[in-house]
């Protein structure tokens, strides 16, 4: 039996995006990589791994090591920085088919402001940007923003001050009260927050009594981070009203609907494209049968994860 084609579409502060799956920052590039592998127009977006005000080499190798249901990396921010992405990749997102949502990460606030000016000063078809106030990686990194509310509060309000596009606070893991930090995005004035970056972890060979990792602490994600996704995704949505965009292990569409039953209008693969840069369009065609079969809109599903009495 064939059914129509499902309204996938969400609405998430001005923006329509056609569907709720989006790849996850640092997990496909700048966007345009995987053309030729994936039909980049079917994604509800793409989040760019993350853009600094300068050029970064990111950290030494091993920067990578699997792990049971999941992997550790310690990229460290590598990319082009701010004005070699303004001249090589923002034309090619003219005419790309998917909007696209520019990851900014930082070391200070001058840093996420500079960033963000830059790229409003030009005319670019991104629709949005997420700013990764949350990586483990890098020794002065934005993660000193996303574990303190009223650094949070301060970035988010300059960056609101200074654009009308979708403005999305990614939230750390690694924070005692993950609800705290969303309010003060929220009291900030950003549209969304997405959770979760990775989980602080480590790796470490019992034969050589190495380090798997140059850092010696890296970001664990995939499947083994879902539960913990999960719930952070769920103490969030009982204390904020802006969106939100669930991230973390996600690998099939049952990963997704339990995602938005926790709370989120949204989710973004990220791990999962590497071994299969086409997950997310088979996880769309597979949402689309979903809501067809038990007759629900996506809407009506958030948040509504049921509860013992
Ligand atoms: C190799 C790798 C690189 C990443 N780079 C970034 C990055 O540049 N900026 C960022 O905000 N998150 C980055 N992330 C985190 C992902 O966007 C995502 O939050 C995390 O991996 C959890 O989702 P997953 O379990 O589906 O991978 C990276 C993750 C991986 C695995």
């Amino acid at each position: 039996m064939r059914f129509a084609l499902a309204d996938l579409s969400i609405q998430i502060g001005h923006i329509r995006f056609n569907n709720p799956v989006f790849v996850a920052s640092g997990t496909f590039g700048y966007g345009t990589e995987n053309k030729e592998l994936v039909d980049v127009s079917k994604l509800g977006a793409i989040v760019t791994k993350s853009i600094t005000l300068n050029p970064r080499e990111g950290n030494p190798p091993p920067r990578l090591v699997e792990t049971p249901s999941g992997m550790i990396n310690s990229i460290g921010l590598a990319n082009i920085g701010v004005d070699k992405y303004i001249s090589d990749m923002l034309p090619v997102y003219e005419g790309i088919g998917t909007p696209i949502i520019m990851n900014i990460a930082g070391s200070s606030m001058d840093e996420y402001i500079s960033v963000l000016e830059k790229i409003e000063s030009v005319s670019s078809a991104i629709v949005g940007y997420e700013i990764n106030i949350s990586c483990p990686n890098v020794k002065e990194g934005g993660m000193q923003f996303g574990i303190d509310c009223s650094m949070t509060e301060s970035l988010t309000s300059a960056l609101r001050k200074r654009t009308e596009k979708l403005l999305i606070m990614k939230l750390s893991p690694n924070v005692t009260d993950i609800s705290s930090i969303a309010t003060s995005a929220e009291n900030g004035g950003a549209d969304a927050v997405s959770a979760i970056n990775t989980v602080v972890g480590m790796s470490i060979d019992h034969k050589t009594a190495k380090s798997n990792i140059y850092t010696t602490f890296g970001g664990l994600s995939g499947p083994a981070i879902k539960p913990i996704g999960l719930a952070c995704v769920h103490k969030v949505f009982h204390s904020i009203t802006i969106p939100i965009i669930g991230i973390g292990g996600i690998v099939n569409t049952g990963d997704v609907v339990e995602y938005i039953l926790a709370g989120a209008k949204a989710v973004q693969v990220g791990t999962a494209n590497f071994r299969d840069p086409g997950i997310c369009v088979k996880i769309l065609n597979n949402l689309d049968l979903y809501i067809n079969k038990h007759n629900i809109t996506l809407n009506n599903l958030i948040g509504s994860v049921k509860q013992y009495d």
